[in-house]
């Protein structure tokens, strides 16, 4: 497996253009299922998680085409509608195939998505908003077996108790489109990526008012069509790089950014002492251009994820990383996964102090950290080591960075265009060296 080797200690410099969301592509590649005829997508990025759903819609029957920039979505063969189990463990986010294939071959089964690192990841939710739609689920050995002659419109509310589910609502949106008459989604999740779907589905012709609001209107209609859209710019990607200038005293360029997505990281990015100034002449803040430098003081905060519009708990665990060198004890409190902490106990390995309290963690700024071996587990928790190892004194050796792949293209490769000393190797190689030195005489 790969590992990551990271000598700290360097400013970043340099500029980097911010890649297009995973978590924007992911529902919109699964909104072709909703019609026969072509999707065409921009900027999908080059990931892990969208090669399974390429697998996952192939063996649905889209023949999906990936030129780099460009990818081509149609479905060929209505006849499958089983996402395996194989490849649904690889990857929860294949839920979203749920509704669009209820709406359009009114079946679907697909495994239950097990829990995670971070946390359990039911899917109550998604299945209450399909049931209100009319369709008859039921759980059969571990998958979830739907169908629906007709879906019929009508208000759902569909918060949890963590408040509003982004696929959830995506599911239950994406279904409304071929639903008979008129849906709303009451507490609806204000994701930006729920928008970019949004407008997806309004290309392909859906009748959709709200999107971004927590009350989402959709007047069903009787087919989808063809479309030709753009995936909005990651936030995650863009605010983690933003967060590896930041904790690295650097200077860093980002092209393509999300600004408007970000105003909660921005504010506290504000009152820690990292600037963050645009230095584009476009009009829009959906995607532009900034530079992000931090005062050598870096002051404590506090953080609380929520859902969109509040702090995203995707970038919990990078903050993190930074208040773990700011000048006194920060509180940050996950509200979204409270179990979103197994970076925690690495942090500390590092050098960090950090006390948990159930939801809470209190960061005890010190004045460095110190590289060392350590785990990564999931997605977020990578990167998270990824910005305590740039900023570390000495060498970081992140085991497992096949997480990494998930949502980052090679970031490796983008931070050491940034003047990062980080290296990818395989890690026998890293056994090898260390037990080299070990071995080697004193
Ligand atoms: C999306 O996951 C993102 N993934 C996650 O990003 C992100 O952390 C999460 O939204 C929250 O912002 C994708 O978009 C592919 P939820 P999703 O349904 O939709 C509870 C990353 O790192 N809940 O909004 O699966 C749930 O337990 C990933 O890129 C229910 O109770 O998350 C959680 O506490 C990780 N019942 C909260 O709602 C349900 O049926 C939010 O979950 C569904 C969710």
């Amino acid at each position: 497996m790969d590992t990551f080797v990271i000598d700290g200690g360097r400013r970043l410099k340099g500029r980097l253009t911010v890649s297009g969301s995973k978590n924007a592509s992911l529902p919109i590649m699964a909104a072709a299922l909703l019609t026969d005829q072509p999707l065409t997508l921009h900027d999908v990025p080059d990931l892990r998680d969208l090669a399974n759903m390429r697998g996952l819609l192939g063996e649905l029957g889209c023949d999906v085409q990936y030129e780099g920039n460009l990818t081509r979505l149609q479905v060929v063969d209505e006849s499958a509608s089983h996402a395996r189990y194989e490849i649904v463990r690889t990857m929860r986010a294949s839920i979203c195939i749920l509704g669009p294939m209820l709406a359009r071959r009114k079946r679907a089964r697909i495994s239950m998505p097990g829990g995670c690192a971070i946390g359990d990841r039911p899917v109550d939710l998604h299945l209450r908003g399909l049931r209100a739609l009319g369709a008859d689920i039921r759980l059969d050995g571990g998958d979830i077996i739907a169908q629906a002659d007709e879906l019929t419109g009508t208000t759902i509310f569909l918060g949890g108790p963590a408040g509003s589910t982004v696929l959830g609502t995506a599911n239950v949106m994406s279904a409304a489109t071929l639903a008979r008459g008129t849906t709303v989604i009451e507490c609806a999740a204000c994701e930006p990526e729920i928008v970019n779907l949004a407008e997806t589905l309004t290309a392909m012709g859906a009748r959709i008012e709200g999107a971004g609001t927590p009350r989402i209107t959709i007047h069903g209609v009787r087919e989808l069509g063809p479309a030709e859209v753009r995936i909005m710019p990651d936030r995650i990607e863009a605010g983690t790089y933003m967060l590896a200038s930041a904790i690295t005293n650097g200077q860093v360029t980002i092209d393509n950014c999300p600004l408007d997505a970000l105003l909660a990281l921005l504010d506290r990015l504000d009152e820690v002492g990292v600037g963050v100034t645009r230095t584009d002449r476009a009009q829009g803040a959906d995607r532009c251009t900034v530079m992000v430098e931090s005062s050598r003081r870096l002051n404590p905060v506090q953080v609380t994820t929520q859902p969109h519009p509040g702090f995203p708990t995707d970038l919990q665990a990078q903050i993190m990383a930074l208040l773990c060198l700011a000048d006194g004890n920060s509180i940050i409190t996950e509200r979204i996964y409270e179990q979103r902490f197994l970076h925690v106990a690495e942090l500390g390995r590092m050098g960090a102090v950090l006390h948990r309290q159930g939801p809470t963690v209190v960061v005890s700024g010190v004045p460095k950290l110190v590289g060392a071996p350590v785990m990564a587990s999931d997605l977020r928790a990578s990167a998270c080591l990824v910005l305590a190892g740039l900023a570390a004194q000495g060498r970081t050796i992140i085991n497992r960075v096949y997480h990494l792949d998930r949502g980052y293209q090679r970031m490796e490769e983008r931070l050491r265009q940034l003047g990062a000393a980080i290296e990818r190797v395989d890690e026998e190689e890293v056994a090898a060296d260390a037990s080299a030195r070990v071995a080697a005489p004193r």
